[in-house]
């Protein structure tokens, strides 16, 4: 619940203003967290709705913001993915605006994907980033892109990303989710209050004088997919769907989905939890499927 996270989180100081590159699923969520504790955030979208104050930006047209939208903001955080072609879009459209604005701290949410397969084997921020598919290799561009801004940057690294609307019960109620199978496969995950409580944890610590250029955003769980959809379909009382061996389920898969399973990795936490003190709110799949179904149940009310 994002008032566990408002009740534990730490205010900024009075005169911060934070801008949000993408509020997209998770820009939302550190927008609220924000606005909760009193932080006016500008929040940009490729098409904003006629009723909100989000204002526009799509690197693909010439919607841009305006030097005068961005005066004063102190804090970044860009959640954009690159672009098709491996540039950031953010950065190409943006960069000298942001230099000349000069924040104290950008934060950019990148992927787990850029350690690429591990065999299992935990991996961690020291380890050197070896991408083993395309979207990955882009990515590890744009991270290279935005750490070598001259921007006070910080990379937050993600595997995949859970929270209310988004997760194995979803999956589960309109009956599209798949068990599958194979053999000592993990994967790793957070919720989507753990991104936005981890971007305000680093704010703070950087501004004590520790940034670490790239952190690990990660629960402490790497788990079969499986074993949370059965844990989810007791939330939801109903039941699980069948199990799929891998190698037949495999058939019928997008390139997309095969791509993810032809990777596995245990990503460690151990920088952010245990050297920069982030208290996670919800440390494994049990603790966040049950937030999500508490809130979706909250909002059918
Ligand atoms: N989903 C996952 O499981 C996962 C896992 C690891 C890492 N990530 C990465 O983490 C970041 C945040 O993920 P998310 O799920 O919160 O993303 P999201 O909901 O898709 O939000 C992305 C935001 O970027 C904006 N955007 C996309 N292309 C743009 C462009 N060309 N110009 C301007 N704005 C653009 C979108 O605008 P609109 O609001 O107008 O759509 C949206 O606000 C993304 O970079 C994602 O790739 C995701």
């Amino acid at each position: 619940m994002l008032s566990r996270l408002v009740n534990q989180a730490q205010p900024l100081e009075p005169t911060a203003r934070v801008l949000v590159l993408g509020k997209g699923y998770s820009g939302r969520c550190f927008s609220q967290l924000l606005n909760a504790l009193g932080t006016p955030v500008i929040g940009t979208r490729r098409k904003p709705d006629n009723n909100s104050t989000d204002i526009a930006f799509d690197s693909a047209t010439d919607l841009q913001p305006s030097p005068g939208d961005l005066e004063g903001v102190s804090h970044v955080l860009c959640t954009i993915p690159p672009s098709q072609d491996g540039r950031d879009p953010a950065l190409e459209c943006l960069g000298p605006l942001l230099t000349k604005i000069s924040p104290v701290w950008v934060g950019y949410l990148s992927t787990t994907g850029v350690y690429g397969d591990r065999q299992g084997q935990w991996v961690s921020e020291t380890d050197p980033a070896s991408p083993g598919q395309e979207r990955s290799r882009r990515r590890l561009g744009c991270e290279q892109a935005w750490l070598n801004s001259g921007l006070p940057v910080q990379i937050l690294r993600l595997p995949g990303i859970y929270g209310p609307g988004r997760s194995v019960l979803d999956g589960l109620k309109s009956g599209r989710a798949r068990r599958i199978n194979k053999q000592n496969q993990v994967f790793c995950r957070i919720h989507v209050e753990d991104i936005a409580g981890a971007c305000l944890h680093l704010i703070h610590r950087a501004s004590r004088g520790h940034a670490p250029s790239i952190v690990n955003v990660v629960d402490d769980e790497p788990t079969p997919s499986g074993e949370l959809l059965v844990f989810g379909a007791d939330l939801l009382n109903c039941n699980p769907p069948p199990e799929e061996n891998y190698t037949d389920a495999c058939r019928n898969m997008s390139p997309m989905a095969r791509s993810f399973w032809s990777e596995n990795r245990r990503v460690s936490n151990r920088l952010l939890c245990n050297e920069l003190g982030y208290k996670l709110l919800h440390p494994n799949y049990r603790d966040g499927l049950r937030d999500c179904l508490m809130q979706s149940d909250q909002s059918n009310i």
